[in-house]
């Protein structure tokens, strides 16, 4: 689900499928660790420039200094991908020649016990990528209704336990609010039992960190938005590492690349009702059992890559 600090995802296909002009601009729109950005920076020429961005403060402190060397042809940019037209209008720049997402968290945020991302960690529920955000998976947990709960569980988990989850945390927590990564566990460990308990956790945190982060809708808004800002011939490319993302991903592409003819009509010219993407990937790229050995991080990931025309 994640890729992380030490190995990112994917890199060699990140960088034959992005870089189309070693002189262009790009934009990696997840920093995270710096892993991908260091890869890309060291296939640019000298005048190639990378804008980088993350929501999460801690990881540009993290990659500004992974990344000094390359201080030159880097901008670094602390906030949400899904502005990314807004806040490259401001810095002037018009139009870039490729954009990468890897999406969802780091391993650092993951592995790190105080951002309460992981139910494999002790601490206060907390889930925020961005850490200046008001609300937290601790009011998710806590303030949400029943309805809205199961909801997330089953719409951002595809949980099958989802009602039942939802209905124990609600009575759970009118004798005491749920505070903890643990205390959450025990009560899906009480419904879905010991043997499955695992994929029902990891199902569960993932809905929550949805909800806290308003993945999806974030994705959706910076896919529409890399259609004005990305030059003809430039590229886009996305690793996803769940199907929920994956399916946004596969259905903007298939969406953008085929002219839909309205009824009535038989023939549209080209310049009323032009796709405006090729997809560059027919099926998605995934690791090898390599890379998989190596950072078993990278056993779900799917990078799909689509060209702008
Ligand atoms: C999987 S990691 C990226 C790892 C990175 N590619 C590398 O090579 O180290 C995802 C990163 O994207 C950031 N992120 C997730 N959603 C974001 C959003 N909507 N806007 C900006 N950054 C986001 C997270 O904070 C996290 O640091």
């Amino acid at each position: 689900m994640t890729s992380g600090f030490h190995y990112s995802v994917l890199t060699s296909a990140v960088t034959r499928c992005l870089i189309t002009k070693s002189d262009g601009i790009y934009v990696d729109g997840t920093l995270g660790g710096g892993g991908h950005a260091e890869a890309i920076l060291t296939n640019l020429s000298g005048r190639g420039k990378l804008i980088a961005f993350d929501i999460d403060n801690e990881a540009l402190r993290f990659a500004k200094h992974r990344l000094e060397s390359f201080r030159e042809q880097l901008i670094f940019l602390n906030g949400n991908f899904s502005n990314i037209k807004n806040i490259l209008e401001k810095l002037g720049i018009g139009k870039i020649d490729g954009l990468l997402l890897d999406l969802g968290i780091s391993s650092f945020q993951i592995d790190e016990p105080r951002r309460g991302f992981s139910f494999q960690r002790d601490h206060r529920i907390d889930m925020r990528m961005n850490q200046d955000q008001v609300i937290n998976g601790w009011d998710v947990i806590n303030n949400f209704s029943i309805e809205k709960l199961q909801q997330i569980f089953q719409n951002y988990g595809e949980e099958r336990y989802s009602k039942r989850i939802a209905n124990k945390i609600v009575k759970m927590r009118e004798k005491k609010t749920i505070d903890t990564t643990t205390e959450l566990s025990e009560i899906v460990e009480s419904i879905v039992g010991k043997r499955f308990l695992n994929k029902s956790l990891a199902r569960i945190f993932q809905a929550i960190r949805i909800e806290v982060n308003r993945e999806l809708d974030s994705l959706r808004e910076v896919l529409n938005d890399s259609i004005d800002i990305v030059n003809p011939g430039g590229r886009i490319v996305v690793i996803s590492y769940h199907s929920l993302e994956d399916r946004i991903v596969k259905d903007f592409f298939r969406e953008q690349s085929t002219i839909v003819i309205p009824s009535g009509y038989k023939y549209i010219p080209d310049r009323i009702c032009k796709p405006s993407l090729k997809v560059i990937t027919k099926k998605p790229i995934i690791a090898t059992d390599e890379e998989i050995h190596i950072n078993p991080r990278a056993r779900s990931a799917k990078l799909r890559a689509a060209e702008r025309i």
